[in-house]
């Protein structure tokens, strides 16, 4: 294997994707909302951005992801894509835009495609989406799936939970993730599984499996960039790794200003015209 596969690419495509699993090189993902965000972690050498539908919750403050609509996933998908030069973008289509309606889910991906400029689309479920995901290809738009914890279904399962510890949920996720395959998405997230299943669904796959709480034997790993930088406290499933605390750190500066506006230390002499 060579040292890094894609950062020898000036474009990370679903083809380098496809090679990095090939080649064994491990597939790095975080959300993003926002230009300035996205431009940081782009330079930083991501290889996937995922503007999630928990922009719900982290930017707009819902308890769910279901509120978010398909517009303000657009909004956050064309602020994010104009950071970009490197990193795959991929989007969420929003919970009520692609459920039961394989024509209503390509109209909502071409408009994600066509008005943000993004490179694919993520959607929730197995095989209930398969024709979804045959539709949406058929127009030349690349597909992730999502299985384990899928969010937008929070109110069918009442609980954010480990999915699939159960031998025949866990025979469902492996016969879905297989169906997800055959109709052609090119990579699959799978959220808060056991990592022995994750890693046997991953060895069977020739598509990549990002992991987030599915262990080490997936493809790559994502993470809420919220989450992972510590800007949210509330939030401490065992699968999260901080790296940062930025809720302190932002915190400590909003204060150091505070007082030194009410110092009258700034503006000092240098600081004004
Ligand atoms: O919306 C999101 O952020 C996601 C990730 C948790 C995979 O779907």
């Amino acid at each position: 294997m060579s040292a890094s596969l894609s950062r020898s690419v000036t474009k990370v495509t679903t083809h380098v994707l496809q090679e990095m699993k090939l080649k064994g090189e491990k597939i790095a993902m975080l959300t993003s909302y926002d230009y300035s965000m996205a431009r940081i972690i782009d330079k930083a050498g991501i290889d996937i951005i995922l503007v999630g539908d928990s922009a719900s919750n982290v930017m707009a403050g819902h308890a769910t992801t279901l509120p978010i609509t398909l517009d303000q996933m657009i909004y956050h998908a064309s602020s994010v894509v104009r950071g970009v030069s490197r990193a795959l973008v991929v989007v969420d289509l929003p919970f009520g835009t692609y459920q039961g309606n394989s024509k209503k889910a390509l109209q909502s991906a071409i408009r994600i495609m066509k008005e943000s400029g993004a490179d694919a689309v993520k959607l929730e479920g197995g095989r209930e989406i398969a024709d979804s995901v045959e539709r949406i290809l058929s127009a030349g738009i690349p597909v992730m799936g999502h299985l384990g914890l899928t969010p937008q279904s929070i109110h069918k399962f009442g609980t954010y939970v480990v999915r699939a510890t159960r031998k025949d949920e866990a025979e469902r996720l492996i016969t879905d993730a297989h169906t997800l395959e055959t109709a052609g998405c090119f990579a699959i997230v799978l959220e808060k599984i056991p990592a022995k299943l994750a890693g046997q669904v991953a060895s069977e796959l020739k598509i990549p499996l990002i992991g987030i709480g599915a262990g080490a034997g997936v493809d790559g790993q994502v993470l809420v960039i919220h989450d992972m930088l510590g800007i949210n406290q509330e939030f401490s499933p065992r699968f999260l790794r901080r790296y940062h605390n930025l809720y302190a750190e932002i915190t400590g500066s909003v204060q150091s200003y505070i007082n030194d506006i009410k110092n009258l230390d700034f503006p000092n002499e240098r600081e004004q015209y």
